[in-house]
């Protein structure tokens, strides 16, 4: 599938746009259009249901007591700044950036990739003894880069393209070399070298401030996950709602990340929704956790409909794992964007141990300090300062006390929808109402997550069908998000449903009036059958349960 097809699909059928389209739009930024909204809904809804309210207690692992609980939160975005501080994000949450000074354009270190190039002679001139290389730079994907560095050297060395055998290439395609040789590098969207910065950090978190008088200490941040939350109100949710280890608190919401190269459509951006889980267990039943949750939540995404070779679950190696997760695991979909055989994140399941606990525990908070401010200990290292706050947990069976090992399933809302969007765009042929097959563009949804449920249509706008169709309408919307329509060729109609997804059409015709029965179109089979008009309620919920 061509990302282009689906990209243009989502903005005239409603399902996403540029945010601020009309100023020119802003990068990272998108919005969710009518049907995108609800599609969006449905994911989050899915995603709520399954994990919270109707979980799979039955097949927790062995030894664990049963049933387990899962509750909810809802945390604000701007929290405390010492939250930051005592998780790491204030100070570690960076990416590494270059700077150009021509194009005032900012890149990812690791996104800006180059190769050595000098210019051979011409015929006609002399050998130089050390010819001069030049590093040209390029953001294009693994694919392109290669034609995308002749452009650009050929623009360096101000040659026509018929010269492109005088170019002389050394090594392969590699990182930014070393400061040293920055004044050789040609920036990615620049002729002349020596225009990019030393690469420094550059920390993702938003900022504002808060209250009247802006300062160091009315820094506030828009929360980069929402699982900071969770872990400061651990011990709100264990006094009041009476949950006993093991359990789980989820969150739904917004997250903000300064990136530095938004890309991929909805891919990364910079305000996107989370979908998380911090599962709190015993230590010695946390791999057994881990598991549990790495599998069933790898199991989410192929009944909803990502069965098939694009979805994978892939364990970290040892050396990509944070120093105190003994595990990680990434759910990834083979994206149509990324280049053949590469796939992009949706999900990532860690066991954290007791990181989080330990962070937000540890230490004094100092309220007449900066909380960001740094202190140092007398061997000259950070001094960290958490809550103060006991963060335990005392098992009342055992009476042991320890602090709760945490799995954390951490899921992007908006790349789940993505990946359902292109799962889901499929090409095919359907009959029109001559019987003369047509192509078709058909969004094969999985029925929960389809914005729309049904569609109703008198055959003709004439001899009472528009009355009962409505009121068939009528009915159905009381129970499903349902669309009525009496416009057009009923092929036109059918087609333009598909194209957004609806799994069944139900139509009003001729045997209606003599008979009380309607037709319902599948639509991946194409398969119409006659119900009566009494029984389409309870046929469509049939249909959308299995
Ligand atoms: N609490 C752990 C955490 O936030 P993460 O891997 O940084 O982990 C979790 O993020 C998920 O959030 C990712 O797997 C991805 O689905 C989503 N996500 C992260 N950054 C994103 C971005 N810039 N745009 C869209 N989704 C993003």
């Amino acid at each position: 599938m061509e990302m282009e097809k689906l990209v243009s699909l989502c903005k005239r059928r409603g399902f996403l746009f540029q945010s601020s389209e009309i100023y020119g739009g802003i990068n990272g930024f998108w919005d969710y259009g009518p049907l995108g909204v609800e599609l969006k809904r449905n994911v989050k809804e899915a995603w709520w249901r399954d994990m919270v309210q109707g979980h799979d207690e039955l097949i927790a692992p062995a030894g664990a007591p049963l049933p387990f609980s899962m509750v909810g939160l809802d945390c604000t975005i701007i929290m405390h700044p010492q939250v930051w501080k005592c998780s790491g994000h204030f100070d570690l949450f960076v990416d590494m950036m270059v700077d150009c000074r021509e194009s005032k354009k900012r890149y990812r270190y690791d996104q800006v990739m180059g190769r050595w190039v000098s210019l051979a002679p011409k015929a006609s001139e002399e050998e130089p003894a050390e010819p001069e290389q030049f590093f040209v730079t390029t953001m294009a994907e693994l694919e392109e880069a290669e034609a995308d560095l002749q452009t650009r050297a050929l623009r360096l060395f101000k040659l026509k393209a018929k010269y492109k055998d005088r170019l002389v290439w050394h090594g392969e395609i590699v990182d930014l070399p070393s400061v040293d040789d920055l004044g050789k590098v040609v920036g990615p969207d620049v002729a002349t070298p020596g225009t990019l910065t030393e690469p420094r950090e550059f920390n993702l978190m938003l900022e504002s401030h808060t209250g009247a008088v802006k300062n160091d200490k009315s820094r506030v941040f828009l929360r980069p996950e929402t699982a900071q939350g969770i872990f400061v109100n651990f011990k709100n949710v264990l006094d009041s709602s009476r949950v006993k280890v093991p359990f789980g608190i989820a969150q739904v919401g917004k997250s903000f990340r300064n990136e530095i190269t938004p890309r991929n459509f909805t891919f990364r951006s910079r305000e996107f929704e989370q979908m998380e889980i911090e599962f709190f267990c015993r230590p010695d039943q946390s791999q057994d956790w881990y598991k549990f949750w790495r599998d069933r939540r790898f199991r989410w995404y192929t009944e909803l409909g990502l069965a098939g070779e694009r979805l994978q679950l892939r364990d970290h190696d040892p050396d990509e794992l944070s120093h105190y997760s003994t595990g990680t695991a990434d759910i990834e979909y083979a994206f149509p964007f990324l280049p053949s055989g590469e796939f992009g994140e949706l999900e990532g399941i860690a066991h954290r141990g007791d990181f989080d606990l330990r962070s937000h525990m540890e230490g004094k908070l100092d309220p007449d300090t900066n909380p960001l401010e740094v202190q140092l200990n007398e061997h000259g290292q950070p001094v960290h300062r958490g809550s103060g706050k006991d963060l335990t947990y005392r098992d009342e069976a055992t009476n042991e006390r320890f602090t709760p090992h945490v799995i954390e399933p951490s899921a992007g809302a908006d790349r789940a929808v993505l990946a359902f969007l292109c799962e889901a765009y499929t090409e095919d042929e359907a009959p029109d109402e001559k019987g003369k097959m047509q192509k078709r563009v058909v969004m094969k949804f999985h029925p929960r997550l389809a914005p729309i449920k049904a569609a109703v249509f008198p055959l003709v706008k004439k001899d009472g069908m528009p009355e009962i169709a409505r009121k068939i309408y009528q009915d159905l919307r009381q129970h499903f998000n349902v669309f009525y329509d009496e416009k057009g060729a009923v092929g036109r109609r059918y087609r333009r449903q598909d194209e957004i997804g609806t799994p069944y059409c139900i139509t009003v015709d001729g045997d209606t009036l003599t008979e009380g029965t309607v037709t319902i179109r599948d639509r991946d089979t194409l398969e119409q059958v006659r119900v009566k008009v009494e029984d389409v309620v309870n046929e469509v919920r049939k249909r959308l349960s299995t």
